[in-house]
């Protein structure tokens, strides 16, 4: 598949055409942002990583019958997906309070809910992509009525599947983002995007350790580190044990944090 123009540059990812005039090539960047785009830093080996993940993870959701925008991995950095339209609301997903949420609602941190809570942000850099209830979704024709029960009983299934392939490796899965598009090929709302620690809140089960961006969020140090362990858990990468099996990357991923 051969690699056309950039069609659209965001913060850690790079779309590029293909030679399919309904598919096109997903590039993951080592580039961070948090706190809307005002701390950043370049993660050697992050897009990698997240390339990796997200891929094991569509895969594992298309096999469970969750459409979505995954062809197949092509490189290391890069992805043929379904070009899509996205639909401009970031899903949030939550299972256990933490973020933004315990700050906007003086709950304690690590407060379990007794059901999945779903929120809307309207995908907004410039307005720090605010949260927004449905009827604002409806009124603006961001998506209508039926495309949004649709998504929001996709996100519980992804919610159901996610937290049992998780627990299964010994993670919490606290909360994730995801995003929807519709299909250029047919006009099908479909599951885009990806799902990686860049999107989740991924615990240990037993320490309660952070796997995912917060590392960088809250600067926990080993950001690299905690992504390698959801990679080898999951089975992508392979542990050294004993000196049986190398790490299967071309070079060893050292944590290198560039200030920009
Ligand atoms: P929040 O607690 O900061 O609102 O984040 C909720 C979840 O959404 C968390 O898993 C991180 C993820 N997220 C993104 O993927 N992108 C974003 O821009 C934001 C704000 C959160
Ligand atoms: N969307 C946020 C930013 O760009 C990233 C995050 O907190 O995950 O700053």
């Amino acid at each position: 598949m051969k690699k056309g123009k950039k069609l659209y540059e965001g913060k850690a990812k790079i779309i590029f055409a293909s030679t399919d005039k309904n598919l096109v090539i997903q590039h993951f960047k080592d580039d961070a942002t948090a706190f809307n785009n005002q701390k950043k830093a370049n993660i050697e080996g992050k897009g990698i990583l997240n390339n990796r993940i997200s891929e094991h993870i569509l895969s594992a959701l298309k096999d469970a019958n969750i459409e979505n925008h995954l062809i197949k991995r092509l490189n290391m950095r890069e992805q043929l997906i379904d070009l899509v339209e996205i639909i401009p609301i970031e899903f949030i997903v939550r299972n256990i309070v933490t973020g933004s949420l315990t700050k906007r609602l003086n709950i304690e941190d690590g407060t379990k809910l007794n059901r999945p809570l779903i929120e809307f942000c309207y995908k907004n850099d410039g307005l720090g992509d605010p949260l927004v209830a449905k009827e604002h979704i409806y009124a603006f024709e961001w998506a209508s009525e039926k495309e949004i029960d649709y998504i929001t009983e996709q996100c519980m299934r992804i919610n159901d599947f996610l937290l049992g392939m998780f627990k299964g490796i010994g993670i919490k899965l606290v909360d994730f983002k995801i995003e929807f598009g519709k299909r250029k090929s047919d006009g099908k709302i479909i599951l885009a995007d990806e799902i990686s620690p860049d999107t989740c809140r991924l615990w240990d089960a037993e320490t309660d350790k952070k796997l995912d961006k917060d590392r960088f969020r809250k600067d926990l140090g080993e950001i690299i580190e905690g992504y390698q362990e959801v990679a080898r858990r999951l089975g992508i990468l392979h542990e050294q044990t004993n000196n049986i099996r190398p790490i299967k990357f071309p070079k060893p991923i050292e944590v290198k944090i560039k200030k920009k």
